[in-house]
């Protein structure tokens, strides 16, 4: 039996996949914005992990790094108060809990934002709502830096039973935003149509390309923290299911035990499908 990962941890956890999985032609790039302008919105930051990356990145200088404005949002309180503990003796950031929307909502009325960042979010919500609001915050020119947008794939190998395998994977997608992760109404392709939610909104779209997740097993052990996230993954997908309804106990807990199995003895490889997106608000 696998431990309980809670929510706080898995988000410390998949930094370091994160990190290896963002796209570094989109990463750059953004890098590059950032040492023009120094100030960034990060929506759903949860515990700060892109300010981390930002502060420990060889695309920017120490002089842009000690000078940059961020400032993290996120509706839980638990998790602003670690990140306000885990950056305010090194940085200026400013961390507050504010749900996204209503955010959106107040800042309308003051000033534009040059960089608005969201990582591992937009698919939890409406999309045509989302870049609405980011729209919203953006000043005209403003940079929108979107990342890890899932996209409607899970690959979990190797094959238990590819009928019951596929089924499962396919309840899952389809209740995966209708509860947790703190959503309203996310989108399971939320990668693939960035794009025309973008374009139909007055953006352009500057870059796009994978930043998949790739789990897999290296000379017998995971790398990083991958063996945290895989258990809580496959917690939340055993969750997600579950309340679904659609399975016998007894056949998604074998499935689920045979699952860890494979963690424990570090077989399973798992794979998600997620897009990187770089789009500036034309002016006007
Ligand atoms: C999958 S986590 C990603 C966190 C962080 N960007 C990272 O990758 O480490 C999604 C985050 O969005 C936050 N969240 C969900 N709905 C929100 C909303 N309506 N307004 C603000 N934050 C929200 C959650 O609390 C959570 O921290």
């Amino acid at each position: 039996m696998t431990q309980q990962v809670d929510f706080a941890r898995y988000l410390e956890a998949k930094e370091a996949l994160d990190a290896r999985s963002l796209h570094p032609r989109l990463w750059t790039a953004f890098c590059k914005r950032l040492s023009q302008v120094r100030q960034v919105l990060d929506i759903g930051c949860g515990l700060g992990a892109t300010l981390d990356r930002l502060l420990t990145t060889d695309g920017l200088t120490p002089s842009t790094v000690s000078r940059i404005r961020y400032t993290g949002i996120d509706r839980e309180a638990g998790l602003i108060e670690r990140a306000q503990k885990r950056f305010a003796e090194r940085t200026g950031a400013v961390f507050e809990v504010a749900e996204f929307f209503d955010y959106a909502r107040v800042s309308n009325r003051g000033n534009g934002w040059p960089i608005v960042t969201a990582h591992a979010f937009l698919d939890l919500f409406d999309l045509d709502a989302a870049v609405d609001a980011i729209a919203g915050l953006l000043a005209p020119d403003g940079l929108a830096y979107l990342t890890l947008n899932f996209d409607d794939l899970t690959i979990i190998e190797p094959t238990i039973d590819p009928r019951l395998d596929e089924e499962l994977l396919s309840a899952y997608h389809a209740a995966m935003y209708a509860q947790g992760w703190g959503g309203s109404g996310g989108e399971r392709r939320a990668g693939r149509r960035l794009f025309h939610a973008l374009t139909g909104k007055g953006f352009d779209v500057l870059d796009m390309a994978p930043s998949d997740w790739v789990i897999a097993p290296l000379h017998g052990a995971y790398r990083d923290d991958d063996r945290l996230v895989l258990e809580y993954l496959l917690a939340h997908i055993a969750s997600v299911v579950r309340q679904a309804g659609r399975f016998g106990a007894g056949r998604l807990e074998r499935w689920v035990a045979e699952r860890e199995r494979q963690i424990e003895a570090a077989e399973l490889v798992y794979v998600a499908h997620q897009l990187d997106i770089l789009a500036q608000r034309k002016p006007g």
